[in-house]
Order: C-alpha cells, then structure tokens, then sequence
C-alpha cells in the first residue's frame, strides 16, 4: 500500500461504522433499485467496498456495471482519489497495452513522448477494467503479473512501475464459460473472482421499473427539458410486462425519447411503441413472443407451451409453494398440482 493510499486508509479508519455507512448510502444513491435481489448487491458492496478485495461484475449490457462500479469506489477509502475507467473490448489489441500501462518516448511510431497508463493513473485509486472477457490472451498475461505483483513495465520500458490500485473488473459474458472454451486464463479468472457481484437483468426484478422511471423522468424534469408528471397504470403494466433485452439502459432510452416527445402530461399507454402494447394486449399478460411463419404452427401446441412456462414462472416465484402458485395463477390447487403433473415440471437443483 503507497504512503498515500494507507494516509486514506487510516483516515477511514477513524470514521464510525455509522459514517463510513453514509458514504455508502450516498455511493449507492445513483444506483436505483428496491428489489429483493438489488437489495442483495447493496449489502454486499456495503460489506466489500472498503476492502482492496478485486471485484468482478457480471451482468447483462446495460444492468449497471458502470454505475455499480462508480458507486463501489465512492463507497470505499480511496474515494477522494481517482476511478479511472477502460474498456478493455473497445480499444484495438495493439494499443491497450500502452493504455494500460503507458510507454516510453519512442516505444513504437508515432509515441513521440512518454505517457502513463491508467494503472499509473489510478495510483491510491480505483482502476475499472470494463469488458474485460473481451481481452486478448496475451494481454491477460499481462494482467495477471500486475494482479500477482501490482507493478508492471510500460511498453519499450525496461523498469518496473508500482502501483496501489483497487481494481474492479466488469463483463456481460459468462467468464467460467469463457474459460473452459479456453478463451479466458483460468489463472486470472481465479485472480479477479474473488468477490463475484451478479447484476440481475431488469426482466428479473420488475418491481424496480416504476422507481427507476421516476428517477429518469425526475433528471428529464430537472433539467427543465420536460415536465413530466407520471406514467398512467396501463402504461406502467405494459412497460413491466416487457421483458427489457436492453435492461436498464433500454428503459432509460425510451422514457427520454417518450418524454421528450411528449413535453408534459402523463405517459399513456397509446405513447408507448406499438410492439411494446401488441405483446401486452389489455389483459396485461405478457404474451409469447413469437412468429407465425409461412408453414404455421400449432395452436395447441403453443397454448400449451405459454400455460407450462406461466406455471414454471410462479413456481419459481414461489420457491415452490403450490398454494401460493395457485392463488397467483388464480386456479385450484388441485388443478395446479395436476398440471406439474401433466407437463412433469420440477424444481431445478
Ligand atoms: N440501477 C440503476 N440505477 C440508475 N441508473 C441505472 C441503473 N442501472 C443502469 N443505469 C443506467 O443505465 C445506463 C446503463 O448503465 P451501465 O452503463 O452502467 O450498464 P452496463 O451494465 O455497464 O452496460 P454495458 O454492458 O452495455 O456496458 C446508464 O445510463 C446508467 O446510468
Ligand atoms: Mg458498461
């Protein structure tokens, strides 16, 4: 740990549980959610954020990495020093390395002068490895010697650098997966997996979309672009029946574009795309999404796919409560029980 770093640190270690949980609270204030599982990731970054533990996020595009990632580092010691952010997936091979790590005057054409890297960047800070699944596998070589020895050489460098960084890693691909296809080092996947944060897709906690919609809206509001007064109760089970592939994101982007083009009022169910109110016809039901091509398909057959799915939906719902999944579904409980039956549904391990 720098001199600098551990001067925060024991700085930090003054404050009272109570305080360091404000910096906390207030770390998290941009990170909406109230769900079960967002609840979740709170008491955990609450736990770990102080700690210089690696952190790997894991989630969905657009579930909040970034966000989350901010907030961890507000919420730890190091906030008053830098969090400085790459994405590992957007940057070409051949120059990420000198992005990372910087280079010497005359490393390769063109670096005219020397320049420090992000790791040297976010020295007593936290440096936020976005994308990184998307990192070539010479690269992750690379990454696990700093990881193991927090120093590393900038390209055409022959000294070593130190650095006292936080790091937090970020990535949308299942990264276990990515190792046993033998596209990720299992070495550094131990290296960062050391306390893992799952995002839940916004499909997987609805009951956030109404307080997520009034902080949207609230910022539209506040920056006088809009005066938005709500979203009428039709709207909002259509926006909740949808199932967000673009997660939160996708719900930000469209109430921008709804807002904007309304001005003021209430957002009616008419505002919203017509694809959006198709798959949630007046029942309120989230409809199957799918084609009737030129050889057509089998009504039954798809009625009775959509009647196992809504039943496996509220066993899951209701850790498997029967009598529970039966009130939700609104049929008897013998009625349900002979239908788990029927389709053979079980609980997965
Ligand atoms: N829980 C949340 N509360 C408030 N805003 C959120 C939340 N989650 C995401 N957002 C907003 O949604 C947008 C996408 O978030 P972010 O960029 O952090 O997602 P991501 O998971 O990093 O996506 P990607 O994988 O595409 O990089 C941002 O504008 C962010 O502010
Ligand atoms: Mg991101």
């Amino acid at each position: 740990m720098s001199a600098l770093t551990a001067s925060n640190a024991a700085q930090d270690s003054c404050l009272s549980g109570e305080e360091k949980g404000r910096y906390a609270d207030r770390a998290l204030r941009n990170v909406i959610g109230q769900s079960p599982a967002m609840q979740k990731v709170f008491s955990l970054v609450r736990r770990v954020s102080n700690s210089d533990s690696t952190i790997l996020i894991n989630g969905e595009t657009g579930t909040g990495k970034g966000v989350l990632a901010k907030a961890i580092h507000k919420a730890s010691y190091r906030r008053k020093r830098p969090f400085v952010s790459i994405n590992c997936g957007a940057i070409p091979e051949n120059l990420l390395e000198s992005e990372l790590f910087g280079h010497v005057k005359g490393a390769f054409t063109g670096a005219t002068a020397a320049k420090i890297g992000k790791f040297e960047a976010a020295n007593g800070g936290t440096i936020f490895l976005d994308e990184i699944g998307d990192m070539s596998p010479d690269l992750q070589v690379k990454l696990l010697k700093v990881l193991e020895e927090q120093e590393f050489e900038p390209v055409g460098a022959c000294k070593s650098v130190k650095v006292d960084v936080r790091i937090i890693a970020a990535t949308h691909r299942d990264l276990e997966e990515e190792v046993q296809k033998g596209q990720f080092r299992e070495d550094l996947f131990y290296r960062l997996y050391v306390i893992p944060i799952r995002l839940p897709a916004l499909r997987q906690r609805k009951e956030d979309i109404p307080l997520l919609a009034e902080h949207f809206l609230g910022r539209l509001n506040d920056s006088k672009a809009t005066d938005i007064r709500g979203i009428r109760q039709e709207a909002m089970e259509i926006l909740q029946n949808h199932d967000w592939p673009g997660n939160v994101r996708e719900l930000a982007n469209l109430l921008e574009r709804l807002a904007v083009l309304k001005g003021e009022g209430h957002i009616e169910a008419g505002d919203l795309p017509d694809k959006m109110i198709n798959g949630s016809i007046r029942t309120g039901l989230p409809l199957p999404d799918c084609d009737i091509g030129e050889e057509g398909i089998s009504l039954s057959t798809a009625v009775s796919e959509f009647e196992k799915s809504l039943i496996y939906k509220s066993l899951e719902k209701t850790d498997w409560v029967k009598n529970k999944a039966a009130k939700l579904l609104k049929v008897k409980r013998t009625t349900l029980v002979e239908k788990i039956k029927r389709y053979d549904l079980k609980k997965c391990a």
